[in-house]
């Protein structure tokens, strides 16, 4: 038998076994893939791709890490998430913003076309190219710098944006940290995450879907990063602390296809089920796909937070 995924500490008590029940010790021939456990049970866009965000350049995938951004940042409710992350920004014409973790470096283009002065950082050599590749006559800049150690003076900034960032991180005290430097009295954060543990699927095997999608949200470094926001900000010292969720409906084939593999190859990747129950579970959520009934949901989570004008 597999050892359990370290991060719930044997929750399920066991694998998931295609039976649908929990393999016990001494049960040697309970979880025991068909494929190759290893082996993403889907294509190039599998989940091992997605937990990477957090070092892109050491993938050697770095275009797939590319198409992946350029899929999600076009969905209708993420531009509208966007959108509503700059006027919770509230800047002027002339401030100073960073776009941090800024990929493609839409938000910081998009940022730059209503007036203020930007700038996209990001860890990543690749995705600054690729925002550099992608951006015209707007006044904005792209620099590789990580988020907890951003090369700017102290209290440079009117305004701070990061938008499934945290997420990836291993220390979002220390980063919010960095964000508190870098703004000025008054200066306005804004962060954008899901929370996934938030994120649901309709599927027929409670269980099994629960284990997938639990062995999912743990794989994310910091899936909880949605509901912990309250408390960093507040704890961190930021004032007119505002958590904003915003759950979407998911039911297109397209977004519901991808969804269910990535969860599943997590799961896999995690092993809280074993290749054979996932295999059976996405089946199941194909037939869903093809008889239009999927549903799924997704909750993000927009932060608002200040730096007081007022020394604490
Ligand atoms: C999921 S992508 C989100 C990109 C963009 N903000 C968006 O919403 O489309 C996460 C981005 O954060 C970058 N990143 C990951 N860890 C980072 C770190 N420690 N400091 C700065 N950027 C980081 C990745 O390279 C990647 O471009």
């Amino acid at each position: 038998m597999r050892k359990p995924p370290s991060r719930d500490g044997g929750r399920f008590g066991g694998l998931l076994t295609a039976a649908g029940r929990r393999a016990g010790p001494g049960d040697r021939s309970l979880g025991e893939p068909d494929v190759p456990h290893n082996a993403p049970l889907v294509g190039s866009d599998s989940y091992s791709g997605l937990k990477r965000f957090d070092d892109v350049d050491a993938t050697g995938e770095e275009a797939m890490f590319v198409g992946f951004l350029e899929r999600i940042e076009q969905l209708p409710d993420v531009v509208a998430r966007r959108r509503r992350s700059y006027e919770l920004l509230a800047l002027r014409p002339g401030d100073r913003v960073a776009d941090v973790g800024c990929g493609l470096g839409t938000a910081a283009r998009e940022l730059a076309a209503l007036g203020p002065r930007v700038i996209g950082f990001d860890a990543s050599e690749a995705m600054v190219a690729e925002a550099r590749r992608r951006s015209g006559g707007e006044s904005v800049e792209f620099a590789i710098a990580d988020v907890s150690a951003l090369p700017l003076e102290d209290r440079a900034l009117a305004g701070y944006r990061a938008e499934r960032l945290y997420q990836h991180l291993a220390d979002p005290t220390a980063a919010l940290a960095e964000a508190w430097r870098v703004l000025a009295p008054g200066g306005r954060l804004v962060l954008v995450d899901q929370d996934w543990d938030a994120f649901l699927i309709d599927g027929d095997a409670k269980d099994v879907t629960r284990a997938i999608l639990l062995g999912f949200a743990d794989s994310i470094r910091n899936g909880w990063i949605g509901r912990s926001y309250h408390r960093l900000l507040t704890s961190a010292g930021f004032e007119n602390v505002a958590v904003l969720p915003e759950t979407v409906a998911i039911t297109s084939p397209e977004q519901g296809e991808r969804l269910a593999k990535l969860a599943a190859d997590a799961a896999v990747e995690a092993e809280v089920v074993d290749a054979t129950v996932a295999g059976h579970w996405l089946d199941d959520q194909r037939a869903r796909l093809e008889a239009g009934t999927f549903f799924a949901a997704m909750t993000h989570f927009i932060a608002v937070g200040g730096r007081p004008s007022r020394p604490r």
